[in-house]
């Protein structure tokens, strides 16, 4: 129970990584609101909630700062502070060259994934300033560290993520805020997916396949296995853990060939 009488917010927290987070809090104690721009959210609050659990929903779209100010005052209205802050809410865009991408979606990709995440920093730091502390994730990725052809737009967002992290946190440490960066590789969600089906469109095989292959533990992550790092950060386990970056990639990162010898 590290979480009891926690609050905590997720941003993209109705899907994937951002729910496997709510459900691990919400499991130790905290009270949770899911924020997210799919209203399939309100239906996954209520689920929490049937188990017993003391859980809200906000619908917000992440790159509107009037919809970023309206969720932290919603947790704020409701429970009177925010000790954590999972800033996760993403998209991928196109897998595509960088001369064949879309400029709206190369806008939409910084906006959500780079301004959605300022903002949330924004709105929710002089919160916890205010309480005098609390602790902050920003899911970047294992693109904010390597590149990744196709993925220009995606990889200079998660780049800028981990610049966010290590700027921000050093401007808050002393007045008790933590901010680490999480850097999930592959993850079995619907984002994975969606690249694994992008990937085939473009004429390739065996997507789903040759990119566990190159994952040294030869697999996919669970949404599960990324969220236990959310929650270590958010713990008092981290207290001296600020300005980090986390991965959870199954060894990609430190040998990219992975198991592909074998
Ligand atoms: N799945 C992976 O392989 C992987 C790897 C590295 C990093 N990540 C990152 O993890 C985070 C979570 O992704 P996921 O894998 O759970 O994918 P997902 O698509 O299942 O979840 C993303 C959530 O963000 C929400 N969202 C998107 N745009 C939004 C906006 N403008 N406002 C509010 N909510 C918005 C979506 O509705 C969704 O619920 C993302 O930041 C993603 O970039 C994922």
């Amino acid at each position: 129970m590290r979480f009891k009488e926690k609050v905590v917010v997720i941003t993209g927290g109705a899907n994937g990584i951002g729910l496997a987070a709510a459900r691990g809090f919400v499991q130790e104690g905290a009270k949770v609101l899911l924020v997210d721009r799919d209203a399939a959210g309100e239906q996954v609050a209520a689920a929490l909630r049937a188990e017993g659990h003391d859980v809200a929903f906000h619908q917000a779209d992440v790159t509107r700062a009037a919809e970023v100010q309206a969720y932290v005052k919603a947790a704020v209205d409701r429970w009177g502070a925010i000790h954590c802050f999972f800033n996760n809410a993403g998209i991928e865009g196109h897998v595509r060259a960088i001369h064949e991408q879309d400029e709206e979606v190369f806008d939409r990709v910084i906006a959500v994934n780079v301004k959605g995440v300022f903002l949330g920093l924004k709105y929710v730091l002089p919160v916890m300033i205010g309480q005098g502390g609390g602790a902050v994730v920003n899911t970047a990725s294992t693109a904010a560290l390597v590149g990744s052809a196709g993925l220009g737009p995606y990889t200079a967002s998660k780049h800028a993520v981990l610049g966010l992290t290590r700027s921000v946190s050093a401007e808050v440490a002393k007045q008790g805020v933590r901010i680490n960066a999480l850097c999930p590789g592959p993850t079995d969600t619907r984002m994975i997916h969606s690249l694994e089906d992008q990937a085939h469109a473009m004429g390739a095989n065996d997507v789903a396949e040759r990119y566990q292959a190159a994952i040294p533990l030869g697999r996919y992550a669970t949404a599960e296995e990324v969220a236990a790092m959310v929650l270590f950060l958010c713990s008092d386990a981290a207290s001296a853990v600020t300005g980090a970056h986390f991965l959870v990639d199954g060894g990609r990162t430190a040998a990219p060939g992975g198991s592909a010898w074998r």
